[in-house]
């Protein structure tokens, strides 16, 4: 998801306002017709992805602009990043053969963090219903921060059939909200499923959330780059709290920084399903065996040793993005060349191998010496990387991502330290 638009754009923001105007005036009135007009004037702001369901931008940050949904198809996205996974575990859990006709027949239940329109609840919905159990119940919890982009998903063409179930349960918060006044959703939600949608900063939705409750949460935010604050160790600490032992959380990025952070909040973390570019986002859990897929090699390097692997922190879950965003800033300038290596020119990467380019050689051999390693062949690079000798397709208890990104991290600290190795 989230492609960079580079232009200015104040669009949304004037859509919220529109929002607002017409929701007052349904108020006001009582009249269905304002909905239906702004329905119409929603369509001049929607974009078309490649499965054909839409997408829209996002508000601006620092001039940023990005697209809530993947442009390859924000609805397949849906059930490619969030629903596999989920999936995955649930027949992991539960020893089910892939490919064999079943159906729920425990009662599951999903946090939906940052639900903006919806998709990924909806297409949870659609699995559910599709291989419904006989006695078995889904309850999902969606936590978005903006009513008026709750109000965008009861606008937007349902780009799948329960999406419409969805809508009722939005409609039915705004009306609560006192956003909105008319029920016009004639959709009704089935009698097993429960949706609870919470309009606020998910820190706070977390913190009032019973524990152990969930077997899948899905961690959609926009990049990190605009909400840190949802890829900090801290809310992870809160998610470790809210999953069951069993659960999965699953999301779309990648970034070392938010990698290391589930780790430090005592997740293992895997490489989720691949879509829409080369690489897959993150799968995290409390269980090893929820991890199918070890994060590529490379990127165990540099989430270990590099200073982007400096996580985001939010100690009382308070801090504004711009807080947290220059507190990793400092953070990270304190770590390079002291506790991490610098991610200049990719430098982790390179340990145990030999430099043809001279250029990039002396760059990089600047930035090892810094931390006590001669070159990028010597015994200390070696010893460095030497757990990711053990670096198998498959994780296993003993090897895999996390143990080996904390046991090179503090093999480089042994290194930094007194130079010495034992
Ligand atoms: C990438 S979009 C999510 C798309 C969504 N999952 C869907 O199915 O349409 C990110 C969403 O996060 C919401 N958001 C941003 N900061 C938030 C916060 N602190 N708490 C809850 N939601 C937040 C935004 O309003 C936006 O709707």
């Amino acid at each position: 998801m989230n492609n960079h638009l580079d232009f200015e754009s104040d669009s949304i923001e004037k859509f919220h306002k529109i929002i607002r105007e017409y929701l007052s005036k349904e108020k006001e009135s009582s009249d269905p017709i304002h909905r239906q007009k702004l329905s119409k004037i929603f369509h001049d702001y929607i974009i078309q992805t490649e499965d054909e369901s839409y997408t829209i931008n996002s508000p601006s940050f620092g001039g940023k602009v990005e697209t809530m949904h993947n442009s390859n198809g924000a609805i397949t996205e849906s059930f490619e990043k969030f629903v596999k996974p989920f999936k995955e575990s649930y027949f992991l859990n539960n020893n089910i053969q892939k490919d064999t006709d079943f159906s729920y027949s425990k009662d599951i239940a999903i946090l939906d963090i940052c639900s903006g329109l919806g998709y990924n609840s909806s297409a949870i919905i659609d699995e559910f219903l599709k291989n419904k159990g006989k006695n078995s119940s889904l309850s999902i919890d969606l936590a978005e921060i903006s009513i008026e982009t709750l109000a965008m998903g009861l606008l937007i063409p349902s780009p799948i059939k329960n999406h419409d179930i969805i809508k009722k349960a939005i409609e039915s918060k705004l009306i609560e909200e006192d956003f909105a006044k008319l029920s016009i959703e004639k959709t009704e939600i089935p009698e097993n499923i429960d949706i609870n949608i919470f309009c606020e900063d998910a820190r706070k939705t977390v913190q009032n959330l019973p524990s152990n409750k969930y077997d899948a949460i899905f961690l959609d935010p926009y990049s990190p780059a605009m909400a840190p604050e949802l890829c900090t160790v801290e809310f992870f600490e809160e998610l470790k709290r809210l999953i069951k032992d069993d659960g999965i959380i699953a999301t779309y990025t990648l970034a070392a920084g938010v990698r290391f952070a589930f780790i430090e909040a005592g997740f293992y973390i895997g490489e989720g399903p691949i879509f829409g570019r080369k690489s897959g986002g993150t799968i995290a859990s409390i269980d090893i065996k929820n991890i199918s897929k070890n994060i590529p090699i490379m990127d165990e390097r540099t989430i270990a040793l590099s200073d982007a692997g400096i996580p985001f922190r939010d100690q009382n879950l308070n801090h504004t993005s711009s807080e947290i965003l220059d507190h990793r800033v400092d953070e990270r300038s304190k770590a390079r060349h002291y506790t991490r290596i610098s991610s200049a020119v990719q430098t982790p990467i390179f340990l145990g191998k030999e430099i043809d380019d001279e250029k990039l050689k002396r760059r990089v051999f600047r930035n090892l010496n810094k931390v006590n390693i001669p070159d990028s062949q010597s015994k200390e690079a070696y010893y460095i990387i030497e757990p990711q000798e053990n670096h198998y397709k498959e994780p296993s208890i003993k090897f895999n991502s996390k143990n080996r990104i904390i046991e090179m991290n503090k093999r480089l600290l042994n290194v930094i330290k007194d130079n010495t190795l034992n």
